[in-house]
């Protein structure tokens, strides 16, 4: 029940996009907030569910470029649930993916403000949907793994690349549009071979939607070659290759209409 949260914090997942794909909850949430906290990359539709009197802050968020710092927004976060009223901190996703979650849970904890935090729909499973594809395959893909793409200062984080090429897992690459031809090269290096099924999703569950397919060898000069401006999400592994049978059930569905 709304009512008995007054004073507490949620912390929101709001999917990639599609306000259809938010969960039930964050929706309520979002209509009962008092004030919302909320990254540059949750659809302005979203935010517009907020009531017309909600104070709607804008902590623009994006791919580690802050307009406001960590800090600030925890200490943002902090001082408005001490107000008594209802905060919701909107997040792009689901909250406890590659979203600061922890800083934010921890800030709350330190200041003795409950919260609770209601989960999205990540980028990745966004993008498998776009593609028809499944992250996890019946002897192809047994196991899936999540990774970020930049790291503080390198430019490329200082993943065991040889552990996640051997691993023959699906490889879901956040925040890796900018990096692609590192990483790649790091994979190409950790022994992954060139023609390994790679496919690029900006814009993932969005009008703008694009979906870009290669290797693992010619994905980097695909995305380069598509300057992108929307959020892009990097998807590596067997499980990426899309067969033909499926491809002529799309192409038909489609044409159906
Ligand atoms: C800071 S991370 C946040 C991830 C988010 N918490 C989630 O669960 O999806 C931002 C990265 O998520 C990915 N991303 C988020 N929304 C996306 C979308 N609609 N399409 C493709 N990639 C997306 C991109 O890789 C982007 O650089």
């Amino acid at each position: 029940m709304l009512e008995c949260v007054m004073g507490r914090v949620f912390l929101a997942g709001a999917g990639p996009g599609d306000p259809e794909l938010l969960t039930l909850k964050a929706a309520r949430v979002i209509a009962a907030a008092d004030v919302l906290l909320y990254d540059s990359l949750v659809d302005p539709r979203v935010v517009a569910m907020a009531r017309a009197d909600a104070r709607l802050i804008d902590v623009g968020k994006r791919c580690g470029k802050h307009s406001a710092s960590q800090k600030e927004i925890c200490r943002l976060l902090v001082a408005q649930a001490r107000t008594g009223k209802l905060v919701v901190r909107l997040k792009g996703g689901d909250p406890m993916v590659f979203g600061r979650a922890t800083e934010e849970m921890e800030a709350l904890q330190a200041a003795g403000i409950g919260f609770e935090v209601i989960p999205g729909v990540t980028a990745a499973t966004a993008a498998a949907a776009a593609l028809h594809v499944s992250l996890t395959k019946r002897a192809v893909a047994r196991s899936l793994h999540f990774l970020v793409g930049h790291g503080a200062e390198s430019g490329l984080p200082a993943h065991d690349w040889v552990s996640l090429t051997k691993s023959g897992g699906t490889l879901v690459v956040y925040m890796g549009g900018q990096t692609l031809p590192g990483l790649a090269a790091h994979f190409i290096e950790a022994g992954m071979a060139p023609d390994m099924p790679a496919v690029a999703v900006e814009s993932a569950s969005l009008e703008g939607q694009r979906i870009l397919r290669g290797t693992i060898g010619s994905l980097p000069g695909l995305v380069l070659g598509a300057k992108a401006t929307g959020p892009v999400i990097v998807l590596i592994g067997e499980a990426m290759e899309q067969s033909d049978e499926l491809d002529d059930v799309l192409l038909q569905v489609e044409a159906e209409g």
